[in-house]
């Protein structure tokens, strides 16, 4: 490995994939050395700071990486992710996976890889919504089961999952021997970055534990974390609880 972290970001023409790439420019422990999209992205070709909105990294928009890389960041599709899980098996490179929205066949194939290459996967990579899920999971075993719960999640209207895999990841948090996988309310409107809220409420009384995304640069700062953290470990399928306990 060289001295600086050589970062590939694949759906570096995307929202997030677009703030990893201006984050990272600005990180002195690392180099981006690859921006990566699908064959035939308009974007292909131009470069990747003047797609991020800072200067230019000298770094093309590309389908296929040349450069030789020690991690990939995937902000992309489902589809996206299983190109580039592809790429990192073959090539024995950790790989993040911010990506959302895979399916059963595409989660069994993540585990597979797992097994042979670092794979750290969170449908969330911002500090403060992994803290709302813990908090979560202790309240729904605090109050018990005379407290309903249910989860309110609301994004932009680009985002193409829903439920959130957040808003998910939280449900399976809270539900539990005595209590079932609660409902997720989403919502699709405007220019949301990602907010999520967890209703407790029995008769009596009703307790919100609420976070909001203020800026993509939470998932952007969480990504290159994660990064960092990934490419001194072995093996295996991670989450954000791993990097942050
Ligand atoms: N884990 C987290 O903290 C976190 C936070 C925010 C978002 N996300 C997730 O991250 C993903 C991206 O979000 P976003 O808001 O940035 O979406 P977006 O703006 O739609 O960006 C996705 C980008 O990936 C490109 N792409 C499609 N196929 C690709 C491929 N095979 N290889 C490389 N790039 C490809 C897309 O190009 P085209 O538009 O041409 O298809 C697009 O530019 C979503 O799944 C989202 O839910 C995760």
């Amino acid at each position: 490995m060289s001295a600086r972290l050589r970062l590939a970001v694949a759906g570096a023409t995307g929202r997030l994939g677009r703030r990893i790439i201006a984050l990272g420019a600005s990180d002195a422990e690392i180099v981006l050395v690859a921006a990566l999209t699908r064959e035939g992205h308009a974007f292909v070709g131009r470069d990747a700071g003047e797609c991020a909105g800072i200067p230019p990294l000298g770094v093309a928009i590309e389908a296929s990486p040349r450069a030789a890389f020690d991690v990939l960041v995937d902000a992309s599709t489902p589809a996206g992710t299983e190109r580039w899980l592809e790429t990192c098996s073959e090539r024995h490179v950790p790989i993040v996976i911010a990506t959302t929205g895979h399916d059963a066949r595409e989660l069994a194939e993540i585990e597979r890889c797992s097994r042979t290459i670092p794979v750290l996967k969170a449908s969330n990579l911002g500090v403060g919504a992994n803290l709302l899920r813990r908090m979560a999971r202790d309240l729904a075993r605090t109050l018990g089961a005379g407290f309903g719960v249910e989860i309110v999640e609301a994004h932009h209207r680009g985002k193409r999952d829903r439920p959130s895999g957040t808003s998910i990841d939280l449900a399976r948090a809270v539900e539990g021997a005595d209590r079932p996988r609660p409902p997720i309310h989403s919502l699709r409107i405007g220019a949301v970055v990602g907010e999520h809220s967890v209703h407790f409420a029995s008769d009596e009384e009703e307790l919100v534990l609420s976070h909001r995304a203020l800026s993509r640069d939470a998932f952007a700062r969480g990504a290159l974390r994660a990064a960092k953290w990934l490419t001194v470990r072995g093996p295996g399928l991670y989450d954000m609880d791993a990097l942050l306990s």
